[in-house]
């Protein structure tokens, strides 16, 4: 059941979102089913950003006066050098991923780690404060997610990464504001019976490496959340074996996706982002 498309025209609000490589990306769905069910004139590209090319892009979004622009691999962190103004969540994860431009003035935020938390809350109603966390993975990834967490009061996240010195870089990052620690994965034995989250930040399991799992299923506690930000395949073999083999509630990294794109949307027009509708298309993309 579709609503018609909004005749682009000479008011049309021009937003998109630049990566290298971009073909695969599902924003553009997303975003314009956004745009589209709150009866908003806008319309979403994907635009292929070459490496060396990112400073010009960024002065397009400014002379062809775009809304906003998400960002993506891999330019979350060099786009930094090209804004006005970067939020302070963005500034301490060292990455952005949305940029708002205010008649010119272009600030980035970072809404990987809030939409992250904010799907965890939604699809399975874990509260953290005073809890454990183990995750896994320390790369761009697992920067987003950890101020998240650790922004919402957990008591200790563990980090367990296949290499331990990035691990243990990460976990100094954000001593400052939460309590942390960096570990290799020879030492998931022994942290993962203590946490109430268990999160896959690393890339281990996603399309076409399907039958790749990031650590050993039996070392989950039961009755635990265990969440992929992984979303191809929605359901990962880590998943799936959480689920049916140590009865963890299971949180696929979709709802991460569509979060941090509600957030986005929400920067940018100032109105609540429709996120069943997102979800749904987005899940109708998958075929
Ligand atoms: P992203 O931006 O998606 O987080 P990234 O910054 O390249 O991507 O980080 C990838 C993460 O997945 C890293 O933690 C990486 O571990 P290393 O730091 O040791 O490279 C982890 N990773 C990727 N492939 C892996 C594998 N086969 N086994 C274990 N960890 C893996």
């Amino acid at each position: 059941l579709r609503t018609p498309r909004t005749e682009l025209d000479s008011h049309t609000v021009m937003f998109g979102v630049f990566g290298d490589p971009i073909r695969h990306s599902k924003s553009p769905v997303m975003l314009n089913r956004a745009f589209e069910v709150s009866g908003i004139n806008a319309a979403y590209g994907a635009f292929h950003i070459l490496p060396g090319t990112l400073k010009d892009a960024i002065a397009g979004i400014r002379a062809l006066q775009f809304r906003g622009v998400n960002v993506t691999v891999p330019h979350k962190l060099e786009v930094m050098d090209y804004l006005d103004e970067i939020d302070e969540g963005a500034r301490i994860i060292g990455a952005v991923n949305t940029i708002v431009n205010d008649n010119g003035k272009l600030t980035g935020y970072n809404t990987d780690g809030i939409g992250y938390m904010r799907s965890l809350k939604e699809e399975t109603g874990l509260d953290l404060r005073g809890r454990k966390v183990l995750m896994l993975g320390a790369g761009g990834a697992a920067r987003g997610v950890g101020y998240a967490i650790g922004k919402e009061g957990a008591a200790h996240i563990y980090i367990a990464n296949r290499t331990k010195a990035k691990a243990e870089e990460l976990a100094h990052s954000m001593s400052s504001f939460c309590s942390v620690s960096g570990h290799g994965l020879d030492e998931i034995g022994q942290l993962a019976g203590e946490a109430a989250l268990i999160v896959n930040n690393t890339s281990v399991g996603m399309h076409p490496n399907v039958d790749e799992s990031p650590m050993d299923i039996s070392l989950i506690p039961e009755g635990v959340v265990v969440s992929d930000l992984v979303y191809n395949p929605l359901l990962t073999r880590f998943l799936r074996e959480a689920r049916d083999q140590r009865g963890a509630v299971i949180h696929s990294g979709l709802g991460m996706f569509i979060y941090q794109g509600a957030y986005a949307f929400e920067y940018w027009t100032g109105k609540p982002a429709p996120t069943e509708a997102m979800r749904e298309v987005v899940l109708a993309s998958f075929g």
